[in-house]
């Protein structure tokens, strides 16, 4: 048996102790560094110390920012190894600080703005509620759902599907080559917010002609995220509720959307869906299917995020197919990606 004190040493048990408080209040404290994130993201100190070390001064003059809050700010961000002093007491930015740049491939500097904004940020503070209840939050923090809150709050609502765009990055030339175009003239993003998937697929396929379908809000950033990447020509975007209808197509994508929905919501989307597809067509769902309890990985508190924020869930493929089924569709197809989301393809029919 070990000792509790050897010779003022702490005994193994008190080391896991130690390690488990400390693990523990920086789990307690997580929402402080979400705030750091966005605050860091929001005065584009990434961009700031990406051109060259700055005090903290420099970077406040730059920043419009208080120069006292905002060394505290850097010498927290040191703690964290998003940044590092030098003897001059200039701090510049690491490459964990650099993911939040403005424009660098992979950026995560929307997700940042995203998690730290009210549309996340406050009914994320009614968890307890979600729980107990097993409804989302978003009526009692913000008085409407996560849509119409973006809607009234266009600035929060384009950092939003900016941010849905920089999580599609990392995936869509990957999704390009496993999503064969061959037989398709036309594919629809429904619920594709930037569109920026679809981009992707019309990028590898030249002939392909593409339709962006969102809600009417986001037609207009739709339009000039395809204008961007030169592809206006053979984009249309339309505006609506796939609740009412979804434009016709060969082949319709819908990543992302699923697991925002509860199950008669998501029936009633792919409902939809089938009704639009074009003889021989098919749907690819993108999502992250949940593995079995215990299996590490984001998909279990992605979940969280749906139960605070949405009336959607994750799922594990079983109840993907339980939903193609009800919906008169029938799952042909999982392809894995290098991350944690799946191409799941399903057809018309039983
Ligand atoms: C989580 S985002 C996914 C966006 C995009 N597919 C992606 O992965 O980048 C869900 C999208 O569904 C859209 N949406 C929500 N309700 C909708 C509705 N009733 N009809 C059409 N689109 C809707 C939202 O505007 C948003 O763009």
């Amino acid at each position: 048996m070990t000792s509790e004190v050897t010779d003022g040493e702490p005994s193994q048990a008190q080391q896991q102790a130690m390690r488990s408080t400390t693990r523990m209040m920086s789990m307690i404290t997580g929402y402080w560094v979400t705030q750091i994130l966005r605050t860091v993201a929001e005065l584009g100190v990434p961009d700031h110390l990406a051109e060259r070390p700055l005090t903290a001064g420099e970077l406040a003059e730059r920043a419009g920012s208080d120069p006292e809050a905002t060394f505290r700010l850097l010498r927290a961000c040191a703690a964290l190894e998003l940044v590092e002093p030098d003897d001059e007491a200039r701090f510049t930015g690491t490459p964990l600080l650099d993911t939040l740049r403005t424009g660098v491939p992979h950026s995560l500097r929307d997700i940042a703005l995203v998690h730290g904004s009210p549309g996340h940020w406050l009914p994320w503070g009614h968890f307890p509620q979600a729980v107990r209840a097993g409804v989302p939050q978003t009526g009692a923090a913000l008085g409407m759902d996560i849509w119409d809150h973006y809607a009234a709050n266009p600035v929060e609502g384009e950092r939003f599907f900016s941010s849905m765009t920089e999580l599609t990055a990392g995936l869509s030339e990957e999704v390009a080559r496993l999503i064969d175009t061959g037989d398709v003239s036309v594919a629809v993003d429904v619920g594709g917010a930037n569109g920026s998937l679809l981009h992707a697929l019309m990028r590898a396929d030249d002939t392909l002609r593409g339709v962006v379908f969102d809600l009417p809000a986001v037609e207009e950033t739709a339009v000039a995220e395809a204008e961007k990447a030169g592809l206006l020509g053979r984009t249309t975007v339309v505006g609506g509720s796939f609740f009412d209808s979804v434009p016709r197509g060969d082949l319709l994508l819908l990543k992302a959307v699923l697991h925002n929905w509860d199950d008669d919501s998501c029936v009633k989307i792919l409902s939809k869906c089938r009704e639009a597809l074009n003889p021989g067509g098919r749907i690819v769902v993108v999502e992250m299917p949940l593995g079995p309890v215990g299996q590490p990985g984001f998909a279990p508190l992605l979940d969280l995020d749906m139960l605070a924020v949405l009336p959607g869930r994750e799922r594990e493929l079983t109840a993907y197919d339980a939903l193609f089924a009800a919906a008169g569709l029938r799952r042909t197809k999982v392809t894995p990606t290098r991350s944690p989301q799946s191409l799941i393809e399903a057809v018309a029919g039983p």
